[in-house]
């Protein structure tokens, strides 16, 4: 889910380190929070910044001056777990000097380890789900008696639409926006349901009225967020498996993700629109026009494949084939010829043979993707994969088979960028170069990162560009519309 380019892309949350966010503020409390993982994370976390403004916490870069540290963590393979376990080592010094500092771990990796993390990680005062944020304040109180808090409640219909994010470390053009929690696919290696619960939506209204803000602050893009997002129903809140039993009214009047698109794209007619995670299995046509339709929707889609082999893709339980998927793919170019597309992709799940694994490498020799993030499995405790298979393909196999998948993904990304040599491309300017502040960089309505001399224009500026060369991570050119 992240939007992270070139080579970068293919390592995902494994090497991303946490992001310190600051706000200055008027509170007398510090809060030092890191982020991990998805990019719903990084939404959630200005969501409960959001709420602890509210009790007086203003946050800070500095974790030795915090009274509050909250790590917001990822539990998608066991190494995003270790990653968090190693950086709570980094904390116990500051902990020992300042004896009032309180350590809460949030995310998936609270609702999945619960009250072991108490027990397991000593200096954890703190454990919070991802559904139990409103009960901050409440949890914080207990804290300030001396005891340990936690709440891993999963709920039914929490959607924090009426909670204003605090936008932390970002760049003021670009932002996230929540639309649904919870997947109900349950793939079979993945440990989101158990993390995020049940799929529900949030109430259209407020995403609209949450983008209108955005826009009138100055933000020129938004980016959907679900971890299902084309799964999206509001029927009136509730979960999305009892919509079965809405009332007829209720089913009539419902809103689908394609009606989103519409009424997002038609209320902020200049806004760039992104969106992110669409599963191929709940993918409907019906958002495919939606996306050619609009012009200021983005002509780029995440859809995930994660194998090529039918068979493998059946024990994970992905709910569509490898001709259903190539179907689809069909349908995209023929909706929206100049859609781009971007992969996951797992090696080394149960059983996988060298057979099934060629049939990835040819699905995305066929795609021919424009980027992708890969990973090899990491078996996660309690999912359909780990109590039914055995973690048969060996650390050295999978680690092999990645790196073909990510060799030819290379490939495959320096011919997308390099058909863009020549042409001129509308690009949004996100911020400055991290090579040079002569330079700045922005994304393509493609979501392909282009690199160019700044000269006049400033980040949020939409500017045209002819590409004069590239890599397989980025464009270079010069911006052409206007005079230096
Ligand atoms: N629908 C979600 C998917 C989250 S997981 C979204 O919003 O993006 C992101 C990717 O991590 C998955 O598509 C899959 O390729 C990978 N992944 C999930 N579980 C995994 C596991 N157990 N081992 C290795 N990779 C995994
Ligand atoms: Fe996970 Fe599959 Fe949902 S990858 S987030 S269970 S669509």
């Amino acid at each position: 889910m992240e939007q992270l380019s070139g080579e970068a892309k293919v390592m995902m949350e494994e090497n991303r380190q946490g992001e310190a966010m600051i706000k200055p503020g008027v509170g007398s409390k510090k809060l030092y929070l890191e982020s991990y993982g998805c990019q719903m994370n990084f939404s959630d976390s200005e969501i409960v910044v959001s709420i602890l403004d509210k009790e007086g916490y203003e946050t800070t870069s500095d974790p030795k001056q915090a009274d509050l540290i909250l790590l917001n963590t990822c539990s998608i393979r066991d190494k995003a777990e270790q990653t968090v376990r190693n950086r709570l080592k980094h904390f116990k010094r500051m902990k020992r000097e300042n004896k009032n500092m309180k350590i809460g771990i949030l995310g998936c990796m609270a609702e999945r380890v619960k009250a072991k993390l108490l027990e397991e990680e000593q200096l954890v005062d703190l454990v919070v789900g991802p559904d139990a944020y409103r009960d901050l304040p409440q949890l914080m109180k207990e804290l300030d008696g001396g005891k340990k808090a936690i709440n891993v409640l999963l709920s039914k219909d929490e959607t924090y639409h009426d909670i204003e994010p605090v936008r932390l470390g970002g760049n003021g053009v670009t932002a996230f926006v929540s639309i649904t929690r919870g997947c109900d696919n349950m793939c079979s290696f993945c440990v989101v349901p158990f993390t995020r619960g049940r799929e529900r939506s949030r109430n259209p209204q407020t995403i609209v009225v949450e983008c209108q803000k955005l826009w009138a602050d100055g933000y020129k893009e938004v980016t959907l967020l679900g971890q299902n997002v084309d799964s999206y129903l509001w029927y009136g809140g509730g979960l999305k498996k009892d919509f079965k039993v809405a009332s007829d009214m209720a089913q009539a009047s419902a809103v689908q993700f394609s009606h989103l698109l519409h009424m997002v794209a038609n209320a902020l007619p200049e806004i760039r629109i992104r969106f992110a995670t669409s599963n191929p299995q709940d993918m409907s046509d019906e958002v495919l026009q939606a996306i050619a339709e609009h012009e200021n929707i983005c002509k780029y889609i995440h859809l995930p494949v994660q194998s090529g082999s039918s068979r493998i893709l059946k024990a994970m339980n992905r709910g569509h084939d490898r001709a259903d998927y190539m179907d689809l793919i069909d349908r995209v170019k023929r909706i929206i010829p100049d859609c781009a597309i971007s992969q996951d992709i797992m090696a080394g799940f149960p059983t996988e043979t060298e057979e099934d694994h060629e049939e990835t490498l040819s699905l995305m020799s066929q795609v021919r993707y424009n980027f992708g993030y890969m990973f090899a499995y990491s078996e996660r405790p309690n999912t359909m994969a780990a109590r039914k298979l055995e973690d048969d393909v060996p650390l050295a196999v999978k680690k092999r088979r990645l790196q073909e998948i990510i060799d030819l993904q290379q490939v495959h990304s320096a011919e997308r960028n390099a058909a863009n040599v020549g042409q001129v491309v509308e690009v949004l300017i996100e911020g400055y170069s991290k090579r040079s502040d002569k330079d700045v960089f922005g994304r393509t309505s493609q979501n392909a990162v282009a690199v160019f001399p700044k000269k006049h224009h400033q980040p949020g500026d939409l500017v045209k560009v002819l590409i004069r060369s590239s890599t397989a991570a980025t464009l270079l050119g010069d911006s052409i519309d206007t005079p230096s």
